[in-house]
Order: structure tokens, then C-alpha cells, then sequence
């Protein structure tokens, strides 16, 4: 009998393993629109932990959505007097998590080691990220979006949305490139060119970089968008496409899948270009929206949510990307199982079977 995850009453992959990385979990103009409303804290949820997001004094806080002194979730209070107040007595925590007040007995010393649970918290392209376990330290960083503050692009954040499926699987949707004539045909595909080529997938700096050349034939007029494009694949969650068209415009297409809960994952997302910068941003948005609703479907669809061990689906030759990916995500998931340690040695891996030379490598990590 082949082993699955009901079998063993384990998953495959080991989700302690994304508590070391960085994940959006709303963006900045979330947060203040919130805040604007009465001093509204913001509450999500990330890998099943309840937070709550507020910006306090001008620093962006992270904490356990839940009160110390009688667990009501804090993101039902309110961000006053240099603090996050607590509805229900209203204990005043400070930007670090600990109390500052307890209005029943101002006159009382507040014990030391009253605080809430607080989780590092950073502002990047107007989304705040949190890193749930910092015990793998300088080995994980908030990933990087190419062109944001390159001037050469304009960058315009699409509305994030959410969708009933691991961010794993969104991630490998993402990547795909033989989904593309079934499932965007007209749109980004043709159903009568279904052969893709096989990609040659580098590891290196926490990323799988490939290139996706399309041969001209692929390039039917008026029908499929196939520009050469350079994928970057930040693990675990996030990935930057670069598009090359002739004559030298580029564009780019940013986004990080968040990992909710179970089954659930919220994904941020830009649309970058180098081409009228000044025009009209709207039509660039429609055209991402409607290759999501082609692709939502069959993304609802899978079952399991999540990616299951390698025994239960079938993969073949053009799958390799997904096959390079899913080997990463268990090695990371493994090392997690041994130490913060071994996780940071499998995330500096490098393997580079394209024969590129990377000006930006890092320091060659075990392999
Ligand atoms: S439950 Fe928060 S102050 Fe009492
Ligand atoms: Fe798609």
C-alpha cells in the first residue's frame, strides 16, 4: 500500500517549514484605511495563526490577535494613546508588545514579562510581511520585486484576492507552462500549439530561475501572448516574470501567494511596464483579471489543496519545473525537521543545470 498522508497522519510537506520565511499578509493601504476608521487595528490570519496588524508611533507591529489578560482578540481594539487598547479592559500594549497601561490599577507596577506575543514585522512595496520564526535568521529575506524603484517600469498593484487552494499549488500554477492552451486559450494560448519546451531549472540564492523561449511558431498572431520570459521562483511562495518584446519594452508580473490556512492562500500581486508608462492603467489589470478567472476553476478543483507526495500524481518531462520546485519545498520542509540550521544549508543550495553564469550569485552554498 503506497503511503499517503491519511495513511500516516502526516502531510508531506512539513508547514513549520514557512514560518521561517517572510510572507505578505495585507497591504499598507489596508492597514490605514483600518486605522482611519476609528483606529481600527487589522486582523489576518497567517499558517493558522490569528494576527493582528497596527501600525503604532509609525512602526508596523505584529502580534497573537489575542489579549493576554482574558483573550479577546486584540484586533478588536482600538490603536489610541501610543499603543494598541485592548476593548474588553483596555490594557494598552506598547509597538514592542509589552503593557503600558492597566487602566483598573494605574497606580500598580506592570509586571515584566506582561506582553503579548509579537512577530517581526516589515514594510515592502506598500504590503506588510511577517516572518512567524526568526530562528533561521539572516538565511531568509523578504523577496525581491525587480521593478519596484526601477524607473524604467511603472508599477501598478492588482487588487489581492484569495483562493481555496494552497500557496503552493497557486505558486506552481503560476509557473506552468503547459496549462496554457487548455486553460487560456485565446488568451495567453493556442489549443493548436500544446508542445512546450523543457526548461533548464537553476537553483541558486533561495531561487529556481528558468527561461521560457518560445519558438516563433508559438508566437501566432493576434492570438497568443509568448514572449521570451525569464522566471524567478522566490521560495517558497513568491515569482517575478520578465517579459521581452520586440523592440525592446519589458513588463513584469510580481506575486506572492500568502499562506493563510490549510487550503487557503491570499495572493499579492503587481503588473510592471516599461511601455506607456503614463497611459491607462486599467486595461493591464482587466487582462491579468481575466487569465485568474481562467485559471481560478481548475485551481478550485485540484484535490487535494495541497501538494500531496510525489506517489499521488503523475508527472511527466514538461512537469519538470513543478518536480524541481516540489523537491525543494521537501528538502526545506525535511531540514526543518532537524534543525533551523539545516533548514538555512538547504535553502543556500546551488544547482545550476543551464550553464548560465550569474553575475548576482551568491557565495556558492552546499549542494
Ligand atoms: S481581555 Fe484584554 S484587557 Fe482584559
Ligand atoms: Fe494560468
Amino acid at each position: 500500500m503506497v503511503e499517503t498522508a491519511s495513511t500516516t497522519g502526516r502531510r508531506y510537506l512539513n508547514d513549520a517549514a514557512w514560518r521561517y520565511f517572510w510572507h505578505p499578509v495585507c497591504t499598507l493601504s489596508e492597514l490605514r484605511t483600518a486605522a482611519a476608521d476609528g483606529g481600527r487595528a487589522f486582523p489576518v490570519t497567517l499558517l493558522g495563526e490569528a494576527l493582528v496588524i497596527a501600525e503604532i508611533g509609525g512602526e508596523v507591529a505584529a502580534f497573537r490577535d489575542r489579549c493576554i489578560h482574558r483573550s479577546t482578540k486584540l484586533s478588536v481594539g482600538r490603536v489610541e494613546d501610543g499603543g494598541l487598547r485592548c476593548a474588553y479592559h483596555g490594557w494598552l500594549y506598547g509597538a514592542d508588545g509589552a503593557v503600558r497601561e492597566i487602566p483598573a490599577m494605574p497606580d500598580h507596577p506592570i509586571p515584566g514579562d506582561c506582553r503579548v506575543r509579537r512577530y517581526e514585522a516589515a514594510v515592502a512595496y506598500d504590503l506588510v510581511w511577517v516572518r512567524l520564526d526568526s530562528s533561521a535568521g539572516a538565511a531568509t529575506v523578504v523577496p525581491p520585486c525587480p521593478a519596484w524603484g526601477d524607473e524604467a517600469f511603472r508599477c501598478v498593484p492588482g487588487e489581492p484576492y484569495t483562493w481555496p487552494t494552497s500557496a503552493g499549488r497557486r505558486l506552481e500554477n503560476f509557473v506552468d507552462l503547459s496549462h496554457f492552451p487548455f486553460v487560456h486559450d485565446g488568451s495567453l494560448g493556442d489549443r493548436r500549439q500544446t508542445v512546450v519546451p523543457v526548461a533548464k531549472v537553476d537553483r541558486l540564492n533561495g531561487e529556481l530561475r528558468f527561461q521560457f523561449r518560445p519558438s516563433p511558431d508559438m508566437q501566432l498572431p493576434g492570438v497568443a501572448l509568448m514572449a521570451p520570459t525569464d522566471y524567478r521562483i522566490f521560495m517558497p511562495f513568491a515569482v517575478n516574470l520578465e517579459f521581452f518584446f520586440p523592440g525592446g519594452e519589458r513588463s513584469q508580473l510580481w506575486m506572492a501567494a500568502s499562506p493563510v490556512e490549510s487550503g487557503v492562500c491570499r495572493s499579492f500581486w503587481f503588473t510592471c511596464r516599461t511601455e506607456d508608462r503614463n497611459g491607462d492603467d486599467r486595461p493591464h489589470l482587466d487582462f491579468q483579471d481575466l487569465i485568474l478567472s481562467e485559471d481560478l476553476p481548475v485551481i478550485e478543483a485540484q484535490d487535494p489543496p495541497e501538494i500531496p507526495a510525489p506517489a499521488e500524481e503523475f508527472s511527466v518531462l514538461t512537469d519538470k519545473v513543478s518536480v524541481a520546485y516540489r523537491r525543494w519545498l521537501k528538502e526545506l520542509s525535511d531540514a526543518t525537521d532537524e534543525s533551523p540550521k539545516a533548514f538555512a544549508r538547504r535553502l543556500a543550495s546551488v544547482r545550476i543545470e543551464s550553464g548560465r553564469v550569474y553575475e548576482d550569485a551568491a557565495p556558492s552554498g552546499p549542494r
